[in-house]
């Protein structure tokens, strides 16, 4: 496995945790970090053995945006032809494994906008999240724009990036930006017994559960509804769902091996 300096990735099973370790800047995304995350993002997609990945940060930050003193120099013909952060929302949103974001502290920025191209949010209580741009200037570029009016509805995506003021976990989970809400020290708990749950399904059918529901979001309801079809016929073919639907009938639990 690469030696990485500015995240940890552990592997148990079937769950990878990747755990974004920036202290000194409150885990803001630089290069390297970008670069970092893709990698371990491409490595836990090609390996086999994983079915579901946590991605996470410190009690005391998510990850607190996008880094300034790296784009504080930068023109819109320097951000426009060597973007560094774009790759890094490219590959959590087409990660095919279900991708859950265990979130603590600052969740701000380039760092919410991060979490919104996970599948699952888990909030620690007292996590802050907000698209704080606009006080320094310029808009969410990762992507903030669309996700957060897509997930909170346009007035209050709205009143969050033109005022830039951060929400609470419980008003996110209120708006349904997050899912859980959970005690402080807990969160990443949490996040890892739902995955563990997750990974214990039909991989084929956890993600063609994932690709259905994340087209969802890009498609009308007619093509929508075609691909969430043609998914489940293809299921049929697999020995999964085989197994699955004897276990039932034998009363007993399915094993699943993922084809
Ligand atoms: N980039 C670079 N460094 C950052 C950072 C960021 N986004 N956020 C925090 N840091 C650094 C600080 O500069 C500071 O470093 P030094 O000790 O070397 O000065 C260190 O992290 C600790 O931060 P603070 O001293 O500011 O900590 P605080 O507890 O007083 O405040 C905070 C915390 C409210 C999160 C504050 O740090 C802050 O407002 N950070 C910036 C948040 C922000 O604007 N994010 C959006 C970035 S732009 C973006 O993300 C664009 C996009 O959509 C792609």
């Amino acid at each position: 496995m690469e030696n990485y300096q500015t995240i940890s990735l552990i592997v148990e099973g079937p769950v990878a945790t990747v755990k974004i370790n920036r202290p000194e800047a409150l885990n803001a995304l630089n290069s390297v970090l970008v670069r970092e995350l893709v990698a371990a993002l491409d490595a836990l997609e090609a390996d086999g053995s994983v079915r579901c990945v946590v991605l996470t940060g410190s009690d005391k930050a998510f990850c607190a945006g996008a880094d300034i003193k790296e784009m504080a120099n930068l023109s819109a013909a320097d951000i426009e032809t060597a973007d560094h952060l774009k790759p890094v929302w490219d590959r959590a949103a087409s990660f095919e494994k279900p991708l859950i974001a265990a979130l603590s502290g600052y969740t701000l920025g380039g760092g919410l906008e991060l979490a919104m191209c996970c599948d699952i949010i888990i909030a620690s209580e007292g996590t802050k999240l907000g698209q704080p741009e606009i006080n320094i200037g310029i808009i969410p570029g990762g992507g903030g724009t669309q996700r957060l009016p897509r997930a909170v509805g346009k007035y209050k995506a709205m009143e969050m990036i033109l005022t830039g003021a951060a929400i609470s976990a419980e008003e996110a989970k209120a708006l349904g930006l997050v899912n859980r809400v959970v005690p402080p020290g807990k969160y990443l708990e949490e996040a890892t017994k739902l995955a563990s749950e997750i990974a214990s399904k039909a991989p084929i059918a956890v993600r063609s559960a994932k690709e259905a529901i994340a087209a969802s979001q890009e498609m009308g309801l007619s093509s929508g509804l075609e691909l969430g079809r043609t998914l489940f016929y293809d299921l049929f073919n697999t020995e999964d769902k085989k197994e699955g639907m004897s276990a039932f009938l034998a009363k007993r639990k399915p094993n699943f091996v993922g084809r």
